[in-house]
């Protein structure tokens, strides 16, 4: 007894796709935020399948270790040699010998396919009952493609390979995507039946639809609206296009929800990156993988945020963080580099030429020029002077600094940690701080001064210094003189 309900899903991965030139095997690029496999795995997602089997061969153990990391419940199937599609999926089906109902299989190297379409796909093919049902499209350049020949009455008559075409047909315009539906048990039989006679001597998945079609078994075609989500990718420059479409439809989906993209050409956001209302993208930004930017944030220009969390209203600019947090209203940039665990708590700032990692900067708390804070605790409201450097590596480990609440640090400070200085201490310039200061006192840790006077006259004589030193001397005697030389 048929259960129509049943669904699995095959993915087909095993081919090298000599032409990306590559040690990384093609479905492995990525591509804004997953790999190709990736996307094709998550179009297929909703599909809600019993059992996804992905069948691998080039560089098997590679894929392999990338499925158990971004889709656990994949089963991968090995294809030692690449025999040609009809066999990859014959393989594909004697590893999950119960499968019945509708046998979804995608090419592993179709990263812009929608789940919507994925799914009317299927809604077509069990809707007709179909044997087997393709995802065509109308493209403008159909060249290396398979071509959908269909009869006087429209309907699929069979699919042809572009070199094993007639000159006719190579004409055509309307293409195989290479994403099917099939009835499982059906498609065990025909497989059983297919030929490798053709250009390739490979066994061609496609010839399935011919002997359905002369078996009397009803076939369909299922037309994609938009021709771009059937587009494969052979090789980098195709890499390339493709990215620039996602980026499009990505943009342009997160500006329908209220997002403001300055530049859209040069803004590339992951698939996986969340962005809420009224931020504000400016130009050349990237986001990647899990960052998420709060509702009415400003990034940009100028930014790359990885796995990084921005608040509600903050700002970044002409910056690079990964693996930070970004309070509410918090400023960051423009030049700062955030580095792991970097948490700025709320209206907290990390200014121009600064690096954080391992830092928490409490709420309000300012680090605004020029400075390095590493594995460090600053509390709420202070102020960390200009060209102050966290000194937290002794050349074996790592050590840590804590700062406390309303804390006014000197410019071109070195806290030696492990160190603390308390609440509502200050540290004077150019301070070497290697023991811990009370709260509320005042930290100098420098030479005094000494002037030695007439220095620069005795030793340096005749020389533009020694000139102006002497002038300043003589207008020193005269008091009007000086005022008259304004400055
Ligand atoms: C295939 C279709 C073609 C369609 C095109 C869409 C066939 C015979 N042709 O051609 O009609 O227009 O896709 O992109 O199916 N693979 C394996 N094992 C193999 C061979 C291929 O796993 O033995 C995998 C590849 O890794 C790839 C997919 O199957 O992901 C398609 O193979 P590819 O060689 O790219 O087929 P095309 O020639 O592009
Ligand atoms: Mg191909």
């Amino acid at each position: 007894m048929s259960q129509p309900h049943l669904r699995t899903v095959v993915v087909l991965a095993a081919g090298e796709g000599k032409r990306m030139k590559s040690a990384l095997p093609k479905v492995l690029h990525p591509l804004l935020g997953r790999t190709l496999i990736g996307h094709v795995l998550s179009a297929a997602a909703p599909l809600a399948a019993e059992r996804t089997v992905v069948v691998v061969g080039h560089r098997a153990e590679q894929v392999r270790e990338h499925l158990a990391e971004v889709a656990p419940q994949a089963t991968p199937v090995l294809q030692e040699q690449q025999l040609g599609t009809g066999h990859a999926v014959r393989i594909a089906l004697e590893a999950v010998p119960e499968a019945t109902g509708t046998l979804v299989v995608l090419n592993g190297d179709v990263p812009l396919l929608r789940a919507e379409t994925v799914a009317a796909l299927v809604d077509t093919h069990e809707g007709a009952g179909a044997a087997a049902t393709v995802l065509a499209a109308e493209v403008p350049d159909p060249a290396g493609l398979g071509r959908i020949v269909r009869d006087d009455a429209g309907q699929l008559e069979r699919i042809v390979e572009e070199r094993d075409a007639t000159p006719e047909q190579r004409g055509l315009r309307e293409i195989n995507a290479g994403i099917y539906a099939f009835d499982a048990a059906r498609l065990r039989e025909a497989l059983g039946k297919l030929s490798s006679d053709n250009d390739q001597g490979e066994e061609y998945l496609t010839d399935v639809f011919e002997l359905f079609v002369s078996a009397g078994e009803p076939v369909a075609v299922h037309v994609a609206g938009d021709h771009t989500e059937t587009l494969g990718c052979n090789d980098r420059v195709e890499l390339a296009g493709l990215r620039r479409l996602l980026r499009d439809r990505v943009n342009e989906s997160w500006m329908r929800t209220g997002v403001t993209v300055l530049d859209p050409a040069t803004t590339w956001i992951d698939v996986t990156v969340t962005v809420e209302r009224d931020a504000v993208i400016d130009q050349n930004t990237q986001l990647q993988g899990t960052t998420v930017v709060g509702a009415g944030a400003l990034v940009g220009p100028d930014v790359t945020l990885v796995d990084t969390a921005v608040g509600e209203g903050a700002s970044v600019v002409r910056s690079h963080a990964v693996g930070a947090e970004i309070g509410p209203q918090a400023s960051v940039g423009p030049y700062a580099y955030l580095r792991p665990e970097s948490r700025l708590a709320r209206k907290a700032k990390v200014g121009t030429f600064v690096e954080t990692k391992k830092a928490t900067i409490g709420e309000g708390s300012k680090v605004p020029h020029l400075s390095y804070v590493g594995d460090a605790t600053i509390g709420a409201q202070s102020n960390i002077g200009a060209a102050t450097v966290f000194v937290n590596y002794d050349g074996v480990r790592k050590h840590h600094t804590t700062i406390g609440n309303h804390a006014r640090t000197g410019a071109d400070n070195m806290f030696v940690a492990p160190v603390k200085v308390g609440d509502g201490a200050y540290t004077a310039a150019g301070s070497v701080i290697i023991a811990d200061v009370p709260p509320g006192a005042m930290a100098v840790a420098r030479g005094e001064q000494r002037n030695v006077e007439g220095w620069v006259l005795r030793k340096r004589p005749g020389t533009p210094a020694a000139e102006a030193a002497r002038r300043a001397g003589e207008n020193a005697s005269d008091p009007a003189g000086a005022a008259s030389e304004g400055d």
